[in-house]
């Protein structure tokens, strides 16, 4: 499929969704599912360097999956500690930065310090932002900015001007998105047709693309057909054109 170059998303954000039943399918436990959904994770990310979109994102753990079973939870985070050591040097060979975002206090010590690792080790690249939302929700992200321009404003004259006189966009210095593009478009698979508690204001204008696909066969082809629908979408911003 011929894509449009000039009508890719800067920023592409992923709520992967399915592996589950992905794997149910075949008989299987939840977490078969997962561990094949990471092989779509790669699959998506070698595109974006290939067509050089500059951000991807994932909605890898949300705050409201601790809520599924310790075996679940255990085994996600174990996948998530074991892939970002594997792709520390595929992300350094193809110029990959990455970065998480969320809640980082709930992930265990040993999460943390190989996130850190690999988030520092990456840093300086430039080709393309992988981003994984791990124990991240949007109404938490909000909160959390909004404890933040609270403590500014009771620690100082000047802190509560700023906050008197703060606009729309200074709001987003405040997300854990800060310095981040809001995402053009926003995808889901496996037929479900909501945000789930995602980036609920950094999407107020994303562009939404459902399909019924599970994550784990989620690949390039299909990929490349939500690119095709974006270029095709007229992007107004509540305007008129
Ligand atoms: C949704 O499917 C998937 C998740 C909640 C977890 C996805 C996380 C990964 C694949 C790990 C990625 C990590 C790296 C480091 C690349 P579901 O379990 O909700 O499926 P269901 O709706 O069929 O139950």
């Amino acid at each position: 499929m011929e894509l449009s170059t000039n009508k890719l998303p800067v920023h592409v954000s992923i709520i992967m969704d399915g592996n589950g039943r992905w794997a149910q399918e075949r008989g299987k436990e939840r977490v078969y599912g997962h561990l094949n959904g990471v092989e779509s994770v790669r699959a998506v990310t070698e595109e974006c360097v290939n067509l050089g979109i500059k951000y991807l994102s994932f909605y890898a753990f949300s705050e409201e999956n601790w809520g599924r079973s310790e075996e679940e939870v255990g085994y996600l985070m174990k996948l998530m500690l074991e892939s970002i050591g594997k792709e520390f040097e595929v992300f350094m060979k193809n110029g990959v930065r990455f970065v998480v975002l969320g809640n980082r206090e709930r992930l265990n010590p040993t999460l943390n310090a190989a996130i850190d690792n690999v988030m520092e080790g990456t840093s300086h690249n430039t080709a393309l932002t992988f981003i994984l939302f791990i124990s991240y929700s949007g109404k938490w992200d909000i909160m959390h900015a909004l404890k933040k321009v609270v403590e500014e404003a009771v620690s100082s004259p000047e802190g509560l001007e700023k906050a008197r006189n703060m606009k729309l966009e200074d709001f987003d210095d405040y997300l854990v998105t800060a310095g981040i593009p809001d995402p053009d478009l926003i995808i889901r698979t496996s037929g479900e047709q909501r945000l789930s508690n995602y980036l609920l204001w950094q999407g107020a204008y994303s562009e939404f693309y459902f399909t019924d696909v599970l994550w784990p066969d989620f690949r390039k082809e299909e990929f490349r057909a939500a690119l095709a629908e974006y270029a095709g979408r007229d992007r107004r911003y509540g305007k008129v054109k």
